[in-house]
């Protein structure tokens, strides 16, 4: 897994903890109102199985469960598994039938500024049509389909509906390209692909279709495509090629389709979705997740997390529906709740760089969950552009996907929050479904760039390599000691990975490895110091040094390629890529501005966010006596610091060489 090549943080941003750390208590008038109290850590304490089945009990279940956790088969987890509940019908009719189907379910602002108000009662009702749809089309329990849309309504009607007919979702971000959604469809052998003629991105209308049509197309890969039907949304207007028989346009069904449909129930472990998310090998694992484990705990941190009051907040996650944040905290933990929230369309900055802003005022948002990389990127541009915006309704905000460094954190406080807001840290990841370490608002003390507490009913420690805590002032590998109810459970198709990859190394223990290192404080806080493996976080978004280096190596002129992830002010890690070209390229073609050919080439192979922020053409690697990539010096090199130890190296010169080619 490279562990030991790697350092376990690239950003160095412990270093840069003020002194004396400044703390924020929670003020009285938050406190008095708050969802969550600090009873709930001993409640928790005092018997974990029963804190969950409580919170699960908050849901609707058509048949209560009687057992909580079946840990019997480590590390294959079952939750509330005789119980039976549909996931659907928990986020929707349930709020209908206690009278809420009037309020505002989703309050949508697209790009160019159009607007729908959807209520509860309209989102069950579309919803129960487009099931019907999917059911006509021959999908059911266990079938899978995949999602590729903007973020517009239909995207959570898709999800939801996905869900109440038991079938499973995969949602592909509508960034990545053609191939990477190809090979999505491939690995789940999905059966139906939802998605849209284009949606609004900067101000012009991007196409999905034709990324579509193009994965389906057989002559990529020589195989048939398990997609029998393309539903597809009229959303940007663009043209779209036609496929009769497998084509079908959304607003032509749902109009004929039954308003009635009755939610079945299903069994707590059916499976609900695959999310792809990048790991250490070229191949992106399909995450499983499923039912009522993981709305169970969506539903509470939404809750308590986000001091979630339903009948009185406007809440707004900034996460597309592509990642795990905008499956828990966009489409089921807000909904489950009855929430009310916004849901845009586009691109923070289009038309103007206050746009985020202009929306927070105009819909009064009070509960605000977005990224590190945002809030550094509206940092950068100054105060006088949110300033410029009433942001009084602000009183909880949120951060989620990469450790978000004190400066951003103060800054996100003051110019956001208006010093009153407290800020709520939250650590987790695709496979743990939900936020796992955070502090409560109106509980916890908060401390600038600190993630700071397990959840209540989640347990979390710092350990060596041999599995030992390394207690307070130490870093360490963050590892989860014992299960929890939204987490993974498997990876589509690959039991065999699943088991390798986060439950070998510390296998005598039972512990969950994260792939974060992260460290306890003196009081006993934690604070996360990046991924240990070749995983890179960019804008929060997780890519695979090895997926980026097949897609390099995948073009004529590469013969070798090298990828790390390079400390970036606003990006927190960018792509820099180390690039051997072939001999026989280079004796027919010029390398002029081939550097620039092979980043859009990336982002061609895999989609815009994989992009290289830097090509370097070098002449060698720096390898160790094995053949192994020594990224850790490259690393020191794309960063412009002095070249670390290369005592390990084959030829140690190689590391003169490279630097100098590169400055
Ligand atoms: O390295 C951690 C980082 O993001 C990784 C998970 O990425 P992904 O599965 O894409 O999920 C992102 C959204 C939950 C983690 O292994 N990460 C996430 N949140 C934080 C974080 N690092 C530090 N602080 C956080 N709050």
């Amino acid at each position: 897994m490279g562990t030991s090549e790697t350092a376990p943080s690239s950003t160095g941003r412990i270093d840069r903890l003020p002194a004396s750390a400044q703390r924020f208590a929670p003020s009285a008038d938050f406190t008095a109102n708050a969802v969550a109290h600090a009873d709930l850590y001993a409640k928790a304490e005092a018997n974990r199985e029963g804190f969950w089945a409580d919170q699960a009990r908050e849901l609707h279940w058509h048949k209560p469960f009687t057992e909580v956790l079946d840990w019997s088969t480590p590390p294959f987890a079952r939750w509330f598994a005789d119980g039976e509940l549909n996931v659907a019908y928990n986020c929707l009719d349930r709020h209908v039938l206690a009278g809420n189907g009037d309020r505002a379910a989703l309050l949508w602002e697209g790009e160019p500024g159009d607007e729908r108000r959807i209520t509860y009662a309209e989102l069950t009702d579309e919803v129960k049509r487009l099931a019907n749809v999917l059911e006509g089309l021959g999908i059911g329990h266990g079938d899978r389909v995949v999602i590729y849309l903007p973020m517009i309504p239909e995207a959570i009607s898709a999800m939801l509906a996905v869900a109440r007919v038991g079938a499973i979702h995969s949602v592909v971000f509508g960034g990545f390209a053609a191939d990477s959604l190809r090979a999505r469809i491939d690995d789940a052998a999905a059966k139906l692909v939802i998605t849209a003629d284009g949606g609004y991105r900067k101000g012009k209308v991007s196409p999905l279709k034709p990324a579509v049509d193009q994965a389906l197309s057989d002559s990529g890969s020589g195989a048939q495509t398990s997609v029998e039907h393309v539903l597809v949304v009229r959303r940007g207007g663009n043209d779209v090629g036609w496929v009769e028989g497998r084509d079908l346009w959304w607003h032509d069904t749902i109009t004929q389709a039954s308003p009635e449909h009755r939610a079945q129930p299903f069994p707590a472990e059916n499976p609900l979705f695959i999310l792809y998310t990048s790991g250490t090998t070229g191949k992106p694992k399909g995450i499983l997740h499923t039912s009522g484990g993981y709305l169970t705990q969506v539903a509470f941190t939404n809750r308590a997390v986000h001091d979630l009051h339903p009948d009185t907040d406007v809440y707004w996650c900034t996460a597309d529906i592509g990642w795990i944040t905008g499956h828990s905290y966009v489409a089921y933990g807000p909904l489950a709740n009855g929430a009310t929230q916004v849901l845009y369309e586009g691109t923070p900055d289009t038309p103007h760089p206050g746009r985020w802003w202009e929306i927070v005022e105009k819909y009064r948002v009070s509960v605000l969950y977005t990224a590190p990389t945002a809030i550094r990127s509206f940092m950068k541009l100054g105060r006088a552009i949110p300033n410029r915006f009433d942001l009084s309704s602000l009183r909880v905000l949120g951060s989620v996907g990469e450790p978000i460094n004190p400066e951003a954190w103060i800054w996100y406080h003051e110019v956001i929050g208006d010093t009153k807001a407290p800020i709520v840290d939250t650590w987790w990841q695709t496979e743990t479904g939900a936020v796992m370490i955070s502090p409560l608002p109106g509980v916890t003390e908060t401390k600038p760039g600190s993630a700071q507490v397990p959840l209540p009913g989640i347990s979390i420690d710092v350990v060596d390599q041999s599995g030992a805590p390394v207690g307070n002032g130490n870093g360490g590998l963050l590892v989860i000691t014992a299960p929890w109810p939204s987490m993974l459970r498997g990876i589509w198709g690959d039991p065999q990975r699943f088991v390798e990859t986060y439950w070998e190394k510390f296998r005598a223990q039972g512990y969950y490895f994260a792939g974060d290192g992260a460290r306890f404080d003196e009081d006993g806080d934690l604070w996360l110091l990046g991924r240990v493996d070749d995983v890179m976080n960019v804008s929060g978004h997780r890519l695979s040094t090895a997926e980026i280096e097949s897609a390099l190596v995948a073009h004529e002129a590469t013969a070798e390629a090298a990828v790390v992830g390079a400390s970036d002010e606003t990006t927190g890690q960018a792509v820099a890529a180390f690039v051997i070209l072939k001999q026989s390229y280079l004796a027919e073609h010029s390398a002029e501005g081939l550097a620039q050919q092979l980043r859009l080439w990336v982002g061609e192979q895999i989609g815009p966010i994989a992009r290289p922020r830097d090509v370097y053409i070098v002449s060698e690697l720096p390898k160790t006596r094995s053949g192994k990539i020594m990224r850790r010096l490259l690393r020191d090199v794309a960063e412009g610091r002095e070249v670390g130890d290369t005592t390990t190296l084959a030829d140690a010169s190689v590391m003169t060489v490279i630097a100098a080619n590169v400055r």
